[in-house]
């Protein structure tokens, strides 16, 4: 059984915040709330530590890991050649949804890194989560704490229905602010690449320090064997429909009812009345989007629809990374 720990994410119970470090000290593996989305951290230092996440996530060792910290001075710990680009973003986002991907310390597990000579890190910003690390002392390694492939957790719930009895404790603060991952940023190439698009906007990179690369798209993603494992699915096949009328949504929703229950995701009402029918409104906007989506992503699965329909919204700005997990999870590539 995993304990779980309700905490005051404003201020957190020190008590509750020791027996978590100490949990970390020993090698364990604790859940937190970050403002993107719950993780599941162990000590970065320690590679049977690091080891357990990838044992309790069923995550493929080829994908690296995110090390969290709480203040600039542990970013010496972990990674080397902080180039003065590194420092504007680090000054302009930290604490923040910005992941910055540098040279690797040696000091650090070598399994964090999957194998590369680089290593993700970001100090995130939620007071349970810095008061966590602090208190442990270490930088702590943590994924999104899901099982490998479902939709990242947002909630507490979430990370007990897919890791319940896996791991050793969960700190409950409540429901996530911003609800999908972090901007994963490559500076280790000229000019810094964009991985992963998230909170932190494309346009807010280059206003700090001026060019960025394209992130890749699915189709170059693919084929490079270290980013191939996104995946942000429910169960249910994923329809994605983007920029379509309320009457052809209507009718798409209609059609697929024939086949098995339908679940609905979106900004326009659907009137269908049936029982196989499920719907989870949306205001359109990406701040909406992103709170919800994935645990909209999970209702859906729980009430057993066999296709989920999803409803865009506009790709600009913050809007792209939520469209990147739209249309990640409506591809069928690299499903396990
Ligand atoms: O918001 C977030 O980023 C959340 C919270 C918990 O911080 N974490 C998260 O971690 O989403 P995860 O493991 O689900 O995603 C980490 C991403 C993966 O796409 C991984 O391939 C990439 O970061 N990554 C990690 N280390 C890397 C490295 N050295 N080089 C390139 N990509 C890396
Ligand atoms: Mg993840």
């Amino acid at each position: 059984m995993t304990l779980v720990l309700k905490l005051d994410a404003d201020h957190p119970q020190p008590e509750l915040i020791a027996k978590a470090a100490s949990i970390i000290q020993a090698g364990g593996l604790v859940a937190f709330p970050t403002e993107t989305v719950y993780g599941l951290g162990a000590d970065a230092m320690n590679e049977r530590a690091v080891q357990r996440i990838f044992e309790a996530k069923g995550r493929p060792a080829d994908n690296p890991l995110i090390v969290h910290i709480c203040d600039r001075a542990m970013l010496d710990l972990v990674a080397e050649d902080v180039s003065a680009k590194a420092e504007a973003l680090i000054a302009a986002f930290w604490p923040g949804p910005l992941t910055l991907v540098l040279r690797r310390d040696p000091r650090v597990a070598e399994s964090v890194s999957a194998g590369l000579a680089t290593v993700a890190v970001r100090i995130p910003n939620t007071r349970i989560a810095s008061e966590l690390i602090r208190r442990a002392a270490t930088p702590i390694a943590a994924p999104s704490a899901n099982r490998s492939g479902r939709p990242s957790p947002t909630t507490a719930a979430h990370v007990a229905t897919d890791l319940d009895g896996r791991i050793d404790m969960i700190l409950d603060g409540g429901k996530t602010k911003i609800g999908i991952e972090s901007t994963v940023l490559d500076m280790t190439s000229e000019p810094p690449v964009i991985l992963r698009p998230g909170w932190v906007t494309r346009e807010q990179l280059t206003n700090a320090i001026g060019q960025v690369g394209h992130a890749a798209s699915i189709e170059e993603l693919k084929r490079s064997p270290g980013t191939r494992h996104m995946h942000y699915s429910p169960r249910a096949r994923v329809l994605l429909v983007e920029l379509k009328s309320p009457a052809s949504i209507l009718r798409k929703c209609t059609d697929l009812l024939r086949e098995g229950k339908v679940g609905f995701i979106g900004h326009t009402s659907v009137p269908i009345s049936e029982p196989g029918f499920s719907t989870i409104f949306l205001e359109n906007s990406a701040e909406a989007y992103a709170r919800s989506i994935y645990s909209a992503f999970r209702e859906l699965d729980e009430r057993g629809v066999d296709v989920i329909v999803v409803e865009g919204i506009s790709d600009e700005d913050e809007g792209a990374a939520v469209m990147d997990r739209l249309r990640r999870a409506a591809s069928s590539f690299d499903r396990e």
